[in-house]
């Protein structure tokens, strides 16, 4: 079997979209047709041929993400991962895997990240979870607060095409100091607010926003399951607490209703912490966002640190050569610098293990705990939690 790698043609298209369909057991509708076709940059896809068949898909979306600190960073936003169930366990995700890595690094985009169908399959390719998600199942006769802050504004309903004007503001004010989070574009917001095929009808979904002075400072698209009594919350997006606890009062007090379910909640919701009865909060982790560090001493030296310190890593990667070896990391909360240097290492991880707490998910005593990291000087892994700790956990609310 001889398998070509390269990007899709324009005329290529739906073949590569009905293909990526199929990969996940489904038959491409008209709808997901076009929910594809909004989103495609076809020269940024990576397909497998085998002869004329299209056997394997891939692709890697245009985003930025937000790091400790708040610079913007390139990144490849690795996506719509299929491989046929004719073609598989013959290496092919493999091959797109590693070349896609390559690609990104030749655009000069120095993180990769994706969201998992199934956690076993990346980590051999570098990833590795790096911001959670929570499934949040709040008893509405147990929703009581004892605690929330002062409301001054107003919640009220917008439709999809006003909410596709002001949505984007405030997610924006989130993404500027959340890292984890990462750009979500014109046709990324279209798709969001038209009705996606992945997702629901737009017809059943329900946009509400939180005003104060005249500015939006959160929003919230749910929609209702009266077959199982629950209100579902697919994206709760808010820049000020008042608005956090706004919205949050509003779902739980739409009547008619048992449950109020939350849908990859930051694992930092402040909601936990309102509640008279948390214990009746059902909290269920998700790993959401897996991170690649494609090239880690520029992504080392992009984000700020919470401490002054001082650290000689040594980084072991099988796939992108150019992470391997010895870097000096001198960083602090005013910038950082990390070159490679011949000086004896700290301590010893792979680029896997470096990504999961870049963004500060973890601290890397815990993979220390797991016999996943080496410490060489003693006191070394002690200084990088305290360096790379963060003020808010990372979350990524855009699931591309
Ligand atoms: C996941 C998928 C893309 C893998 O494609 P593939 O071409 O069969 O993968 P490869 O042959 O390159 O496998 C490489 C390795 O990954 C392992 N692997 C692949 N898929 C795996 C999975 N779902 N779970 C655990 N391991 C997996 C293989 O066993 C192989 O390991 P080995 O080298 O130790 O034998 C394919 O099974 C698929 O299309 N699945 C359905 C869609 C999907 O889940 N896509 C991912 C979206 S995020």
């Amino acid at each position: 079997m001889n398998i070509e790698f390269r990007p899709v043609r324009e005329e290529e298209v739906d073949d590569f979209i009905r293909a990526e369909s199929r990969g996940f057991g489904c038959n491409a509708t008209d709808a997901y047709l076009a929910h594809g076709n909004r989103l495609i940059e076809a020269d940024r896809t990576l397909a497998a041929f085998e002869g004329k068949r299209l056997v394997g898909t891939s692709t890697s979306h245009t985003l930025k993400m937000t790091v400790p600190g708040g610079a913007a960073v390139p990144t490849g936003g690795i996506a719509w991962v299929t491989v046929q169930p004719t073609h598989r366990r013959r290496g092919i995700n493999t091959g797109m895997m590693v070349q896609q890595l390559h690609r990104i690094h030749e655009r000069g985009e120095p993180l990769a990240a994706l969201w998992p169908s199934e956690s076993a399959i990346y980590g051999r390719f570098g990833y590795e979870m790096a911001a959670f998600g929570e499934r949040w199942t709040v008893e509405r006769q147990r929703s009581a607060l004892t605690h929330s802050p002062e409301e001054q504004g107003q919640t009220f309903f917008v439709d999809s095409w006003e909410a596709r004007g002001i949505f984007p503001d405030v997610y924006q004010r989130v993404f500027s100091v959340r890292s984890g989070m990462v750009t979500r574009n014109d046709a990324a917001w279209d798709d969001e607010l038209s009705g996606t095929p992945q997702g629901r009808s737009v017809a059943e979904m329900f946009y509400v926003v939180y005003e104060l002075d005249g500015r939006v400072d959160g929003y919230v698209k749910y929609r209702i399951d009266r077959s199982q009594s629950r209100l579902i919350i697919f994206e709760l997006v808010t820049a000020t607490d008042e608005a956090h606890a706004a919205l949050w009062k509003f779902c739980m007090g739409v009547d008619l209703l048992d449950t109020v379910e939350g849908n990859n909640r930051p694992v930092d919701d402040p909601l936990l912490w309102m509640l008279a009865d948390p214990q009746r909060l059902r909290r269920e982790s998700q790993d959401a966002l897996w991170l690649r560090l494609v090239d880690a001493p520029v992504v080392l030296a992009q984000r700020r640190y919470a401490k002054e310190g001082k650290l000689v890593i040594e980084i072991q990667d099988s796939i992108c050569p150019w992470n391997n070896g010895r870097f000096q990391l001198d960083g602090g909360p005013d910038g950082a610098q990390c070159r490679s240097t011949p000086a004896s290492a700290d301590l010893s991880l792979s680029v896997a293990d470096l990504a999961s707490g870049y963004l500060g998910a973890t601290g890397y005593s815990a993979l220390q705990r797991a016999s996943r990291i080496q410490e060489h000087s003693v006191g070394a892994i002690k200084l990088m939690d305290e360096m790379f700790a963060t003020d808010l956990k990372p979350w990524c609310a855009h699931d591309f």
